[in-house]
């Protein structure tokens, strides 16, 4: 779950990778630390976040250099375990993002040979390993270490005697290598060198690339040259900066009419207003003959997952089981038989989550087909997958997912018209109302931005209360669990999400005059049980908020606040609501001062099981 960054060029290393890790502190932010090379090996390192080590770091020289920015797994926060890690010599240095499994047997052979540890960190053992093998070849001494290696690993290594290369390698973590004039890089993520680059190469598993400033050689572990396809990556450097909001998180909720838009553009024929996935192109028959589909994913993923159910069973009558990737992973799914007729959908913004990895692994160890959706361009679940959509959001660098989750809905909404159409459970008339409605979403959208003002001053009336909850059914339950979730991601407030009807099973226990409910109760959806329950909590003094149809008259009497969306289907009125949930979270967030864009012990990625 750390951010790691490679540079060779011919321009000074130390600021562009101090750069490129304020792009990657999503990633971890408990320390971090630089390497660069020039007559000699300079290693600098802080606690804290890079804008920490930013302000203490001195000059360093050096046009090649390595960076690496830390969520801690093995050993705690102190200097020593920040990374680059150094050899015994100080010739080696190492940056590291995964997990060396057999660490422990390692470090205890490596002490007999003589070898002493500094930090508690498992990488440590990488640039001892590096250091015993180098026969003055770095490549060869990385791919030599590699082999004793059991783990998962992205890393860039340096050598004090080699003065002009990086080696990089991959398994299990994401490496992305990019191609500049005269300069190349190796990253955990294109947010950190968009500025310099959009032409890459997505490293696979088991592969190691020796990086100069004029060049790339990409290898396997026996040494096999492996040729490469360039991806170029359609994002700019603009959309990895604030633009003048207060954090990205703010400037991600406020790009969402444009981030819907971009997931439908080029969806959708005009020509008899079909959905149409290139991606998908020439397996119509599969996707017609599906009967069942399994939807796995974490976080936030999960939840836009559970609207997934309800669309694509609603739209396309096919039964979805929805499953945290986390659990899926602990037990062996029911055998598939028919499985020609079964698909799994694997949801996730990074495309890098472990848990979920293991999931579309385990799936297609059975046979089982995958769909990826997901932002990531060539992340490693899409090259597990047999398809991959592509959210198109841009990318997303507040840890709490937004755009990345209205995306998510959005390709969800599609691909349940899309099987609908292809399953003839949805008629053309139909069809092309449905694509109508997605096709206002977006204004629909602004709309609710432009009430901003209103849901900020709501949230300045959240103070010294001890819990919140979120209530909602059907389409809505999963928006007021992300409701719930996001608040308490990012303002510590503790908040559950509960549907509607639960909370007299157990929850109006905790309900007192200190304890709001958020109450997503559009007409749509189921709107006389929603009252009913409005009115439950009522009579237990508990304060209730609600979002609601701009034009329902009514629910003001029967709530304390009402927050309003555009009236929209039962399908797309969860797009509205989690903008509300977005900005209400936010509010409340700032108001008590919280590190918005990186709450704490959070990260963005989570690249460990
Ligand atoms: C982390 C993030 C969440 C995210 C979850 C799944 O926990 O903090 O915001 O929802 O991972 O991430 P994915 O990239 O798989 O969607």
């Amino acid at each position: 779950m750390c951010g790691i960054i490679g540079y060779v060029g011919n321009k000074n290393a130390m600021p562009i990778l101090v750069n490129s890790l304020k792009k990657l502190d999503y990633r971890g932010y408990d320390s971090a630390g630089i390497s660069t090379l020039e007559d000699e090996l300079y290693t600098f390192k802080d606690e804290g976040e890079i804008r920490v080590l930013e302000k203490s770091i001195p000059d360093m020289p050096g046009t090649l250099g390595i960076g690496h920015t830390r969520w801690a797994t093995h050993g705690g926060v102190c200097k020593e375990n920040a990374h680059p890690q150094l050899s015994g010599s100080g010739k080696i240095a190492v940056v590291h993002n995964g997990i060396i499994a057999n660490f422990g047997t390692l470090r205890e052979n490596l002490k007999e040979d003589g070898y002493t540890f500094k930090s508690e960190t498992d990488t440590e053992v990488v640039a001892h390993l590096v250091e015993k093998y180098y026969k003055g070849d770095l490549e060869e001494a990385t791919r030599r270490a590699l082999k004793d290696i059991e783990g998962s690993y992205a890393l860039a290594v340096m050598c004090k005697d080699e003065k002009n290369r990086i080696v990089a390698a991959r398994k299990g973590s994401p490496l992305i290598l990019g191609i500049g004039e005269n300069e190349n890089f190796a990253t955990s993520d294109i947010s950190a060198i968009i500025e310099h680059t959009n032409k890459v190469f997505f490293l696979d598993d088991g592969e190691i690339a020796s990086i100069t400033n004029d060049g790339m050689c990409i290898t396997d572990l026996d040494g096999i040259t492996i040729e490469k396809e360039v991806s170029i990556i359609d994002w700019t450097y603009k959309d990895v900066e604030k633009a003048g909001y207060a954090h990205y998180m703010l400037k991600e909720i406020h790009e969402q009419p444009r981030v819907v838009h971009q997931a439908v553009l080029g969806r959708i024929s005009e020509v008899d207003a079909s959905v149409k996935f290139e991606e998908l192109d020439g397996f119509k028959p599969f996707f017609s003959s599906l009967e069942e589909i399994s939807i796995v994913a974490c976080g936030t993923s999960y939840y836009a997952g559970m609207y997934g159910k309800y669309v694509i069973e609603s739209m396309a009558e096919t039964q979805v089981k929805v499953e945290l990737a986390t659990e899926y992973s602990q037990y062996i799914p029911i055998i598939f038989n028919n499985i020609e007729k079964k698909l799994m959908i694997a949801i996730t913004q990074s495309g890098e989550t472990a848990d979920t990895l293991v999931a579309i692994k385990r799936a297609k160890n059975v046979g089982t087909k995958i769909l990826v959706i997901s932002n990531s361009p060539g992340s490693t679940a899409s090259r597990l997958a047999d398809w991959t959509i592509l959210c198109k959001s841009g990318p997303e660098i507040g840890v709490a997912a937004t755009k990345t989750f209205t995306s998510q809905l959005t390709v969800l909404y599609l691909i349940a018209l899309y099987l609908g159409q292809l399953k003839k459970t949805i008629g053309a008339h139909h069809a092309s109302e449905l694509i109508k409605k997605l096709k206002s979403i977006p204004q629909a959208i602004q709309n609710v931005l432009d009430q901003s003002d209103e849901i900020k001053r709501c949230a300045s009336g959240i103070k010294g209360i001890s819990s919140m909850f979120f209530i909602g059914r059907k389409n809505n339950y999963p928006i007021a669990l992300e409701g719930a979730l996001k608040l308490k991601e990012i303002s510590y407030i503790h908040a559950e999400g509960f549907s509607a009807g639960e909370l007299k099973h157990g929850p109006f226990a905790l309900l007192t005059e200190k304890t709001p409910v958020v109450a997503l109760c559009n007409r749509c959806n189921s709107y006389e049980k929603m009252l009913s329950s409005i009115v439950e909590i009522k009579a237990r003094n508990a304060p209730v908020i609600a979002v609601a149809d701009a034009d329902d008259n009514e629910i003001k009497k029967y709530v304390d606040k009402v927050l309003k969306v555009p009236p929209a289907s039962v399908d797309l009125s969860p797009m509205l609501n989690t903008i509300v949930c977005q900005l209400f979270a936010y509010h409340v967030a700032d108001y008590n001062g919280c590190p918005i864009d990186k709450p704490r012990n959070l990260a963005k990625s989570v690249t460990v099981e």
